[in-house]
């Protein structure tokens, strides 16, 4: 039998991993392990951080449950999560660029026809979207199936609120022959993801905000493009630069536009000011 050591360690460990039937799966445990024990090397690991790191993991978990996923969180703000669907949405230059989908995504948002209200009765200012979804060679796509969900102006999702018995501030329309859509909704604010778990006491400690700047989600899809999820941003938000899951992009960034009061763009004379956004989303061909 082999003496282990502190440098022969990572090797017996991997030779133990020699019988995994699943090649992948193998490739996957020992990338971690070499990481994990090269990171324990390079920082001099102590017993007691060691312990640290389980007790704050085994609170990660205490904290999940159905309602919430501090794993995720975890994930999301360590950037992991924006890595991920990064390596994992590549696509030509002129494509509009994926971001993270976030918790609050529903799978029965209710439809509406273009033009219609999507906030459905959420509290904040009221703004007006139009666009179009294309494909790269400009093309229209018509019929793309466009969700949208959003936060009110308490930085809120309909989800979070507990007497809530209808969605509001999240639907799906679908886009017109010559690829356009519109509808009107709140502008969005800016909030914090959830910060009274694990994951906030470590935004804490290392001096950083639980804030993410305001945004709009969209999920796009349509037959012959691949999927689309993604958010758009505001210009002047001061937030753009620390969104705490790392989510912005500066190509999903675009100006949003405050009007005083007038006519608004679906023709109606509004007594209080209102924002207009504008944004031309561009499908990737389906990779065959
Ligand atoms: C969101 O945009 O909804 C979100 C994304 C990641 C973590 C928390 C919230
Ligand atoms: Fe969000």
């Amino acid at each position: 039998m082999k003496n282990l050591d502190e440098l022969s360690i990572t090797d017996a460990v991997l030779q133990s991993h020699a019988g995994t039937p699943d090649s992948r799966t193998k490739e996957l445990v020992d990338s971690v392990v070499t990481h994990l024990h090269a990171f324990a090397r390079e920082v001099s690991l102590t017993e007691n951080e060691w312990l640290a790191a389980i007790r704050f993991l085994t609170a990660v978990g205490h904290k999940t449950d159905d309602r919430r996923q501090e794993f995720i969180l975890l994930s999301d703000t360590l950037g992991l999560s924006s890595l991920v669907t990064a390596m994992s949405n590549r696509k030509p230059e002129e494509c509009t660029e994926s971001t993270v989908l976030g918790p609050f995504f529903l799978t029965d948002a209710p439809a509406l026809s273009n033009g219609g209200d999507v906030a459905q009765g959420a509290p904040g200012e009221l703004c007006f979207v139009s666009g179009s979804v294309r494909g790269v060679h400009g093309e229209p796509v018509a019929g793309a199936r466009i969700e949208v969900w959003q936060a009110d102006e308490d930085g809120l999702y309909d989800v979070q609120y507990e007497d809530l018995d209808a969605p509001r501030a999240r639907a799906v329309l679908l886009s017109e022959p010559d690829g356009s859509f519109e509808f009107r909704t709140i502008v969005p604010r800016p909030y914090p993801v959830p910060y009274d778990g694990p994951v906030g006491e470590m935004l804490k400690t290392l001096g950083r905000r639980p804030v993410r700047p305001a945004h709009l989600h969209f999920m796009i899809s349509a037959q012959a493009y691949e999927p689309l999820i993604t958010q758009i941003f505001r210009k002047d938000d001061p937030n753009l630069r620390s969104d705490a899951v790392f989510g912005v992009r500066s190509s999903l960034v675009c100006e949003w536009t405050r009007h005083t009061a007038g006519i608004a763009p679906d023709g109606s004379q509004r007594e209080t000011p209102f924002t207009t956004i504008a944004f031309d989303f561009v499908l990737a061909p389906v990779r065959i």
